[in-house]
Order: C-alpha cells, then sequence, then structure tokens
C-alpha cells in the first residue's frame, strides 16, 4: 500500500474519466485501489456524495436476465442525484428487429453519459466499448468476465479484513463456467500474496487461461480439490458459487453436478471463525440458509459494497467529484 501525492491521485482520477471498463485489466491496480477508497468514502458519507452526478444519465442495456447487477448499477446513480433509461429483455427493444450491439449503442450514446450493458455472447461488451461513444462497463458478457462484481468482491474482503493480500482464498463449485471466479483470480493475482484453493469436480475445473494468470504471478499459487470438507478449516475467504445451469450445452450434466457442493451449519464448524463467505449470488442449493446467520456469511454485505463499488466507478468515469474526497489518503 503506497502512500500517494495530490498530484498522483489528481493524474490517477483523470486516467479514469471517458474510459470502459470491459475486464479488469482495463483498470490498473492502482485505479482499483482508488475506486475501493472512494467506496469507503461514499459509504460513511452518503449525504456528501448524493448530488454527485446531478443530471447525469445511465443507460442499462440488459440483454440477459439479472437482479442485483442492473439494480445496484441504476441505484448507484440515482443515489448520486443522476436519472438513468433502458431495457431489461430486449423482446420490446429494436434488438428484437435485428439491430446489432453497436448500432444501438450507437444510438444510446446520444441520449446517455455513461452505459452498463450484460449481454449472454463473451466479447459483446468489447463490441459495445468500441462503437459507443460514451463509457460503456460490463456487466457481464457470458461466460467471460464480470469486472463489477469483482470489485464488489474485492471491497467485501477487505472490508472483512482490512487488505486484499496474504490471505488463502477457496474457490468452490463451478469454476469453468464462474466468470466471478474468472476475474477475482486474475485481479487478486495484481495485488499478490494470494493462495488459491480451487475446489471443483474435474468436469467444472477452472479453465487453463486462468491457471496460467495464477502461474505467471511470483507470489500466488493454487492447489486443486475435489472435498470443500478437506480444506474448509484453512481458508480465510470461501467464495461459493451457483453451478451455471445456462452455459451447460448438457441437462443431464447440469443435473449431476448442481448439488456436488452445498455449504451448511455442520462444514461451517469446521472453518475458522474469522472465514467469511462470498457468493455472487443467485444462489441455488450451495448455501444453505441455515448459513445466513451466521457472521461469516458476508454475501448480502457483499451485494451492498457492489452498489458502493458501482458509485464509485460511475462517478470517477463520468469525471464527477465526490466532494469532499480527499486525494491524499493511504491506498
Ligand atoms: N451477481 C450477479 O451478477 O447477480 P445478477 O445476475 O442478479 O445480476
Amino acid at each position: 500500500m503506497a502512500s500517494q501525492t495530490a498530484q498522483d491521485c489528481a493524474a490517477l482520477e483523470s486516467q479514469l474519466v471517458g474510459k470502459s471498463v470491459v475486464t479488469l485489466d482495463d483498470l490498473t491496480t492502482d485505479q482499483i485501489s482508488l475506486l475501493l477508497r472512494k467506496a469507503s468514502y461514499i459509504e460513511s458519507n452518503p449525504r456528501r456524495v448524493a448530488h454527485a452526478c446531478d443530471g447525469r444519465i445511465l443507460a442499462t442495456l440488459f440483454y440477459e436476465p439479472s437482479t442485483r447487477t442492473r439494480l445496484s448499477f441504476e441505484t448507484a446513480m440515482l443515489r448520486m442525484g443522476g436519472h438513468v433509461i433502458g431495457f431489461s429483455g430486449t423482446q420490446n427493444t429494436s434488438v428484437s428487429k435485428g439491430e446489432t450491439i453497436s448500432d444501438t449503442v450507437r444510438v444510446v450514446s446520444q441520449f446517455a453519459d455513461v452505459i452498463a450493458m450484460r449481454h449472454p455472447k463473451e466479447g459483446a461488451a468489447l463490441v459495445a466499448a468500441r462503437a459507443a461513444e460514451i463509457p460503456v462497463i460490463n456487466g457481464g458478457d457470458g461466460g467471460h468476465m464480470h469486472p463489477t462484481q469483482t470489485l464488489a468482491d474485492l471491497s467485501t474482503i477487505e472490508k472483512r479484513f482490512g487488505r486484499i493480500t496474504d490471505l488463502v482464498v477457496g474457490l468452490c463449485g463451478d469454476l469453468k463456467f464462474g466468470r466471478t471466479v474468472h476475474s477475482l483470480i486474475e485481479t487478486l493475482c495484481r495485488f499478490g500474496n494470494v493462495h488459491f484453493v480451487l475446489i471443483s469436480p474435474d468436469e467444472l475445473k477452472t479453465p487453463r487461461y486462468v491457471i496460467d494468470r495464477i502461474e505467471a504471478s511470483p507470489s500466488c499459487d493454487y492447489e486443486e480439490v475435489h472435498d470443500l470438507q478437506d480444506v474448509i478449516g484453512r481458508l480465510d475467504v470461501l467464495y461459493m458459487t451457483r453451478v451455471q445451469q445456462e452455459r451447460f450445452f448438457n441437462e443431464d450434466d447440469y443435473l449431476r453436478l448442481r448439488d456436488t457442493y452445498i455449504l451448511d451449519a455442520d462444514k461451517m464448524k469446521l472453518a475458522k471463525p474469522t472465514m467469511a463467505v462470498l457468493h455472487p449470488l443467485p444462489r441455488v442449493n450451495e448455501i444453505a440458509t441455515e448459513v445466513d446467520a451466521d457472521p461469516r456469511a458476508a454475501y448480502f454485505q457483499q451485494v451492498y459494497r457492489g452498489m458502493l463499488m458501482r458509485m464509485a466507478l460511475e462517478s470517477s468515469l463520468l469525471g464527477d467529484p465526490l466532494p469532499g474526497f480527499s486525494q491524499t489518503q493511504e491506498v
């Protein structure tokens, strides 16, 4: 964690203005640290930031179902005084007449100041970012990336541990199709000093390109295991995931694998008292509801922190300062 001068921070701020965020590689580690710091500031000063984006318009273009991500982007803008337009599902839009992503975002660029988009196809957000005249934030593109979920995850880990390094992080379930897992691993590798415990059945193992990122990190390493019970006692963070039915080609495979891991109160007895349980949600069966009352369950706080991080991101990409935010705190 480096101490930064006001000049450094001003440069970081200005580099963010007008940017699109398709993957977290679009943000430097310093910029991610700045967003974490802004989210903390917003949490402590909700009234001071209530007009930070007065008059701004966010467009949410959601071609695929969502509850948290879309509502979180929208609430983030509303909580800063801005407005929201957009669609959720394409049935009543010109997408159903065959309009391309590029044309849609070019059109929406005439109406809005920033776009948040979700699409079932990998690469769709990049296509949109290249065509748009305003910043595009990827709210999930197929099985590829979900960068703002990762910002929510990082903020939750930081809030629990006061750091996002020097941790043993277990990821459990569908590590093949889970885009949030891929984004989180890649980003934690950039900050370093994480031991990953990758817990999945053979059919849902972490893709090779994600493993390559861990192997390229000088201070991170990993192990791949099948049993959650055997490793839960060693974990600081347990990131549970849903088996992604919508990405399976074969219904039988989905039915066979969907209940492989169920975190319940008995398994929680084996975990450290300080372990944090994260889940991007929605869950199906993989976390029993009896775990919700356990103070180690962090998944609803994760939703709240996702909104704070989206507030930080939206205001930064728009170049709208947060009143009272200090440029020179430790990051
Ligand atoms: N975590 C997440 O992306 O949830 P939604 O699909 O509801 O947006």
